[in-house]
């Protein structure tokens, strides 16, 4: 996920405007900056580096022209380094593109650009897309048409801004897939990939859809199809306060980060290339071992019982902080696969440099250029974009897309890979039982006691993560516990003050979860069951019942079962008065031991 922001000014240069309009697109992430402005000829100024700490070494904002274009990135394909910051520009340096996006199949347009004697800076995907649109205007098309002919080549997903020396007086936006708006102002007009970045200029905005360009100009603001069709859009006057746009009108970013989750794990699919070539590099394993903390613990935890099911390889997972006490026997036949979303958890990296010393190291990571992708023997990355909220969410349901899709490159499983395709949208089904689930979250606001979370298999981690979630952003003690082994201890603390969420989708070990909610609803708990919407014996047993398609079997239903669980604790929260996205005492990345 990157900004990209343009602008054409009556009268002001836009550099200094482009510069305040990206740091509003911060949350989308900042590992680099750039700017383009167009004049007599294009100036760039772009670096590695948060946007003030760059603004400080270069002056970004020294650069004449009154259009531009600007790009906050957070790195996708490529480390953040000054080469890989956009804006990217062709041969000739006549055009500057920024890219917010996924080009999927930019590898194969490189090599032919190169093989055409097109000259590549950096390693990112974007780069592509300035050479394809010089190619076209090479051959006599205008910039529109070239920028045209240009994304019929790409596939993936853009929002694109471009400037060219070609035809200075335009800056040009177009979309597919990734958010792009149009900012009218008196006598300014702006593009942007979100509503805050232009706030302080105008609230009046245009939206695009997919495959549609706009083309600002002094005069105003054109868009076209890509047949070259003026089309009217209606026009929007935005209510939101800046904090509220910031967070595209939801409350909190964790309510943004679970809404995010079904494009979160339709990007994290398209890895499904990368990781059959990583799969290729690995040597020889026997053993599997996982490493994490928190919440990657417990997606790591999903890994064991999905590649003991499926590989049928002895698997272990082993907590981040208790590696260095447990590893002895570690060797070469092993495979240390480390899972960490920021990639920079001091334990966790405290375990990779005692792993990398035994065995094969692979890193799940989520940000790009982190020291676990820097210092792990094989990199697999999630594409969950950048996480504010604390309690981690649509992190956690990508570390589970990568586990799954290296499952099935591993042993490939064609079943199980069609079926990972469809949850995109089963996440998008279960969100719309949100008002449900807030009315039950209600019901539970006032719980004095404990919360148990209870499931069997698959359904134990995320017993576990809702346990978790619950805790950190509730305040009341959620207590994830593995269904059969209540009756070894806790069935002592149930009484009819203890909610029990019950995880039991389809699957082997659905009967035994029942009897397990038997067992705790004669002691008067009050009974929240997730099963298949078929399941009768399952909703007869329960006080509130949340239901998915009968499609999600045992073992993909921690990808979605969890969603709920996330949402009753964000309620849970609200109902209660605390702020989700900063729980007292915890922190987003833990650099400390
Ligand atoms: C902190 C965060 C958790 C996270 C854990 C591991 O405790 O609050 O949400 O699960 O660190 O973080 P990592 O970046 O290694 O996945």
């Amino acid at each position: 996920m990157c900004g990209i922001v343009g602008c054409i000014l009556k009268d002001k240069d836009a550099a200094p405007i482009l510069l305040e309009c990206v740091k509003k697109l911060e949350y989308r992430g900042y590992d680099s900056v750039g700017i383009a402005t167009s004049s007599r000829g294009l100036s760039i100024k772009k670096d590695q580096g948060k946007i003030d700490e760059v603004d400080e070494k270069l002056q970004i904002t020294d650069l004449p022209g009154l259009k531009g274009i600007a790009h906050v990135r957070w790195a996708t394909h490529g480390l953040p380094t000054r080469e890989n910051a956009h804006p990217h520009t062709d041969c000739k340096n006549r055009i500057a593109v920024v890219h917010n996006g996924i080009i999927e199949n930019y590898k194969e347009l490189r090599s032919k650009l190169e093989e055409e004697g097109h000259r590549f800076t950096s390693n990112t995907d974007t780069e592509v897309i300035p050479h394809l649109i010089e190619k076209y205007t090479d051959n006599g098309v205008g910039l529109e048409e070239a920028i045209r002919q240009a994304i019929q080549q790409i596939k993936g997903s853009y929002a694109l801004a471009v400037i060219s020396t070609l035809e200075p007086d335009k800056v040009i936006g177009v979309r597919k897939e990734s958010p792009l708006i149009v900012g009218v102002g008196e006598d300014e007009y702006f593009i942007a990939s979100d509503v805050p970045a232009i706030l302080q200029h105008t609230n009046q905005v245009l939206y695009l859809d997919d495959n549609e360009m706009v083309i600002l100009e002094d005069t105003g603001v054109t868009i076209k199809n890509l047949d070259n069709e003026v089309l009217i859009k209606e026009m929007h006057t935005i209510e939101w306060s800046p904090d509220m746009a910031e967070k595209q009108g939801f409350e909190h970013f964790m309510l943004k980060e679970i809404h995010e989750q079904s494009v979160a794990v339709k990007n994290t699919l398209m890895e499904e290339s990368e990781i059959k070539e990583t799969v290729k590099k690995f040597r020889h394993f026997q053993r599997i071992c996982f490493v994490a903390c928190g919440t990657s613990f417990h997606a790591s935890l999903v890994g064991k019982y999905l590649f003991e099911t499926l590989l049928g390889t002895p698997t272990e997972v082993v907590l981040a902080s208790e590696f260095e006490y447990s590893s002895n026997s570690l060797d070469e036949n092993t495979l240390v696969i480390l899972i960490t979303q920021s990639g920079e958890t001091a334990d966790t990296l405290k375990a990779l440099k005692i792993a990398n010393k035994k065995s094969q190291t692979l890193a799940i990571v989520n940000v790009v250029g982190s020291t676990a992708t820097r210092d792990a023997q094989h990199v697999i990355y999630t594409r969950a974009g950048p996480e504010i909220g604390v309690a981690a969410t649509k992190t956690y349901i990508t570390q589970l897309t990568s586990i799954y899709l290296l499952a099935t490159c591993m042993t490939e499983n064609e079943e199980l890979n069609q079926q990972l395709k469809k949850i995109p949208e089963y996440i998008k089904t279960i969100l719309e039982m949100e008002d449900h689930i807030r009315e039950i979250a209600r019901r539970y606001t006032n719980t004095s006691n404990a919360f148990f979370f209870i499931g069997r298999g698959f359904s134990y981690p995320t017993a576990l993560e809702g346990a978790l979630k619950l805790k950190e952003i509730t305040y009341i003690h959620g207590e994830g516990y593995a269904a059969g082994e209540l009756k070894h201890g806790p069935l002592a603390l149930i009484d009819d003050d203890v909610p029990v969420v019950a995880i039991a989708p389809p699957g082997k070990s659905h009967d035994k979860t029942v009897s397990n909610i038997e067992e705790v609803k004669a002691r008067g708990a009050q009974i929240i069951a997730l099963g298949s919407r078929e399941d009768d014996v399952l909703k007869s047993e329960a006080h509130d019942y949340i239901e998915f398609t009968d499609e999600i079997n045992e073992i993909m239903s921690p990808i979605t079962y969890v969603v709920p669980l996330q949402l009753l604790a964000y309620y849970i929260s609200i109902e209660r008065g605390i702020d989700p996205d900063k729980p007292k005492n915890l922190a987003k990345c833990v650099t400390v031991e």
